[in-house]
């Protein structure tokens, strides 16, 4: 069976209270249950976390490794503009992933455009709120199921 892990960086448990017409209405709790169906309807094998910490999202990602997942979906959130310490956990399991982020970061802020997965992601989807996580889990079937 196929596995699929999500990551999902800081401040996105606030989904829903948060920035709501940047991020959505929908809790992070509601988006990850349609996710789990898709997968479950799909035949995947899929496990999701939320961190705060950098340390705890490299930690996960090497546990990802040991576990042998395939595949990887992961919004690290504030982090997509500043950790190359989970891009350097991201190449060192060689899980390939699926970035995803709620909103069009690329037509947000200046400092938003600096971004240390995008060019090492099988590919980017943003923009389409909680969407964006089955747009990824599709696009990751599509890979396994051309
Ligand atoms: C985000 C975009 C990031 O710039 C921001 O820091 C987030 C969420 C998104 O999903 O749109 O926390 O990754």
């Amino acid at each position: 069976m196929v596995k699929v892990s999500v990551f999902n960086g800081p401040n996105l448990n606030l989904l829903g209270q948060r920035e709501p017409d940047t991020y959505g209405q929908r809790s992070l709790e509601d988006i990850m249950r349609d996710l789990e169906q898709f997968a479950a309807d799909c035949g995947l094998q899929l496990d999701h976390m939320q961190t705060n910490s950098e340390g705890e999202m490299v930690d996960a990602i090497q546990q990802a490794g040991k576990d042998a997942v395939d595949y990887i979906i992961i919004n690290p959130a504030g982090y997509t503009h500043t950790s190359v310490a989970i891009r350097d956990a991201l190449l060192a399991v060689e899980i390939p992933f699926v970035e995803v982020h709620l909103s069009a970061v690329n037509s947000r802020e200046p400092f938003r455009q600096v971004n240390y997965f995008s060019d090492i992601a099988i590919g980017v989807i943003s923009g389409f709120r909680g969407e964006s996580y089955l747009l990824a889990l599709q696009a990751i079937l599509n890979r396994i199921e051309p």
